[in-house]
């Protein structure tokens, strides 16, 4: 059976709570042996981690979204600093910019992350990013800071160039539902184009459902239709695709991979 990784969603969501273990369960029947549970204020950076602590193959990120950052309160880099001393934080996430809703003032957003970024070098863990309509901003914050931490481009939604100079500044890049969209040509370019290293797969669910099961709640089983589609736009098998992305989350996140497959090859 094929082994997945969905790197980041949101099972904690109120969008789950008639549902969420009956949805964890889907997740294990479709082979999705490993998730990470998202962050994105200091309320879902704890449940996330409950959620984590209490369900076998989920672990956990905390972190200010950019939305959240003018809601932020004075002390929300101790409380964050607190809360990543548990066994099951791997990151800190979701953090970024988000110039598309705006939702928190674009120097407010900028301070936040930067703060962040900060204090994901100290604690020597990943950061997952949430970028949307500003990667010209991104880049330039990126490439202003001495140190940056290893990390993950969330859910990404920009061209090919974009994506290749996240990976050459070290970054892995993460698709989710909108690759299986039928006009998405210059994300499945994207796609394409990401050294097989560096490539990720998620849900961000309860959000942007794959498809076939596109405008329905997303879950994090429907993982598989995002590594289905990524398989088919590269070349490579299912369980190829499923083997690589699994592992390059297991290497980013720090946790450990085994695949029975890979062991009888070699
Ligand atoms: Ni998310």
């Amino acid at each position: 059976m094929i082994e997945l990784f969905d790197t980041h969603c949101h099972l904690d969501d109120e969008k789950f709570d008639e549902d969420r273990e009956a949805a964890y369960e889907r997740l294990r029947a479709r082979g999705v042996t490993r998730a990470v549970c998202v962050g994105s204020d200091l309320r879902t950076s704890e449940s996330s981690l409950r959620f984590a602590q209490t369900h076998e193959g989920v672990w956990a990120a905390c972190g200010v979204h950019p939305h959240e950052a003018a809601a932020a309160p004075e002390d929300y880099l101790d409380k964050l600093r607190a809360i990543s001393r548990e066994e099951k934080i791997v990151a800190i996430g979701e953090i970024g910019l988000d110039y598309y809703y705006d939702l928190s003032p674009r120097d407010v957003q900028r301070r936040v992350l930067n703060e962040q970024l900060d204090l994901a070098c100290e604690l020597d863990l990943p950061a997952i990013f949430h970028i949307r309509d500003a990667h010209g901003d991104m880049l330039d914050i990126f490439r202003a800071r001495s140190v940056l931490p290893r990390g993950i481009i969330h859910c990404f939604s920009g061209s090919r160039e974009t994506a290749l100079e996240y990976v050459r500044m070290g970054f892995y890049i993460s698709f989710s539902g909108p690759v299986t969209f039928k006009k998405a040509p210059n994300l499945q370019a994207a796609a394409q184009a990401v050294p097989p290293e560096r490539l990720l797969i998620e849900t961000d669910s309860p959000y942007l459902a794959p498809e076939p099961v596109r405008g329905r709640r997303n879950e994090p089983a429907n993982v598989y239709y995002v590594c289905e589609k990524l398989a088919a736009l590269r070349g490579m098998t299912m369980e190829e695709t499923a083997a690589l992305t699994a592992e390059n989350g297991c290497r980013i996140y720090g946790l450990p991979f085994s695949c029975e497959k890979r062991e009888t090859i070699v």
